[in-house]
């Protein structure tokens, strides 16, 4: 039984919802059939991995898309269909490379291969197997962050392809800036990623999945979504930056809630929480509410933010500690303890929104979302 008020209520009816509009955007972008990846790293951006990971595939998402292969394990035993995809790339065992890799293969996971040296391991320690090993290629068009530099990767590619133990299932490369309202960068990675297969073809490579496109990307760039798009964040209800707005509609898929748990009236002047950053300045009622910064309600917010209780918004004052934050509810106390309280998300037309409150922080609304803790129950509705 869970005792704890806090939770974060994750709603599929808006996962779907989300889902919809962005094939619908895509449709009306293309006339080609795109398949769409799913991305459900960071335990689907705070929304819980597995039970948002069996929704999407339920709503007939194409592939999963994971950072790192302890994720991928772990969602495979839940979900034994699906293609995953896994982001990360490998860091060889050098330890027992035949058992790492046949984990990987039993598992059904498709690697990201960045570096020559990963495909040759992957190649040489699946060997024995029956089947080849999938992988998809990075490309570094301008993250800098994995992938092969785009101005070299013919020739690793070509390699890579002629290599007997893997098969190389699709090509990609990541935007930079596709969530800018500049758009110059973007273009200038998918003119180089577009000249790469261009010249790969002329070499007789081709590829069954070819995929580009983050969140940025499939607002914007229709050019960039080849076979497949891997949308994350407007997955789950959020545009990446303000520069892009009203493209599609999204709705907030994570409500971040509590309850009001004490109240007490105090004096003016009385200082509240830890080092005292907040003082009163006349008589007023202070409701302290059993979430903090250890359930991932950001410290940052401190004297910040705000919330909602029956439709009407308050101030969080002081201090925001590791398990409460205290709100100012007036002089005349309208609120009672048990009352229900959003910190993050949208409710009756009242919007707390993660990109708010990132803004309020100097941070980006993937953070706030993927800061929900691991203790914080999810409570999933309309499943
Ligand atoms: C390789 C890759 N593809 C797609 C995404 C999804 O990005 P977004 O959440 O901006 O859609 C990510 C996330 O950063 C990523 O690393």
């Amino acid at each position: 039984m869970i005792l704890n008020p806090t939770r974060a209520e994750i709603d599929f009816s808006k996962l779907a919802f989300n889902l919809e509009s962005i094939r619908k955007h895509i449709r009306i972008s293309t006339r080609k059939k795109v398949m769409v990846c799913g991305v459900v790293k960071a335990n689907a951006y705070g929304h819980g991995l597995e039970p948002v990971s069996q929704k999407l595939v339920s709503f007939g998402v194409d592939y999963l898309g994971v950072a790192n292969y302890d994720e991928a394990i772990k969602l495979r035993k839940l979900i034994p269909e699906a293609p995953i995809l896994v982001f990360g790339t490998l860091i060889h065992s050098k330890l027992q490379p035949e058992k790492y890799v046949s984990i990987l293969q039993k598992n059904n996971l498709i690697a990201t291969v960045a570096s020559l040296d990963t495909a040759k391991f992957l190649d040489y320690y699946n060997k024995d197997k029956d089947s080849r090993f999938k992988v998809h290629i990075k490309i570094d068009t301008g993250m800098r962050r994995i992938g092969f530099d785009v101005k070299g990767a013919l020739k690793n590619v070509m390699q890579i392809l002629s290599l007997k133990n893997i098969f190389v299932e699709g090509i990609f490369t990541h935007f930079a800036a596709s969530e800018s309202g500049n758009k110059k960068f973007a273009y200038q990675q998918l003119a180089l990623f577009q000249e790469l297969l261009h010249e790969l073809k002329k070499n007789g490579a081709e590829f069954p999945i070819v995929h580009c496109a983050n969140s940025g990307g499939v607002l914007d760039i229709p050019d960039a979504y080849f076979d497949m798009v891997r949308p994350g964040l407007i997955l789950y209800g959020y545009y990446p930056s303000s520069e892009i707005k009203n493209k599609i509609e999204l709705k907030p898929v994570m409500n971040f809630k509590s309850k009001v748990t004490f109240i007490k009236k105090v004096k003016p002047h009385t200082g509240i929480s830890y080092g005292r950053k907040y003082f009163t300045k006349e008589d007023t009622f202070i409701g302290s509410i059993p979430i903090g910064y250890g359930d991932g309600y950001w410290r940052l917010l401190t004297n910040k933010s705000k919330v909602c209780i029956n439709k009407k918004l308050y101030r969080t004052v002081g201090a925001i500690t590791m398990d409460w934050t205290m709100i100012e509810l007036g002089k005349v106390r309208k609120v009672k303890v048990g009352d229900d309280v959003l910190l993050m998300g949208s409710e009756n037309g009242i919007n707390l929104g993660a990109d708010k409150l990132a803004k309020l922080v100097g941070a980006i609304p993937y953070e706030m979302i993927c800061s929900v803790a691991d203790r914080v129950n999810r409570v999933y509705l309309n499943e």
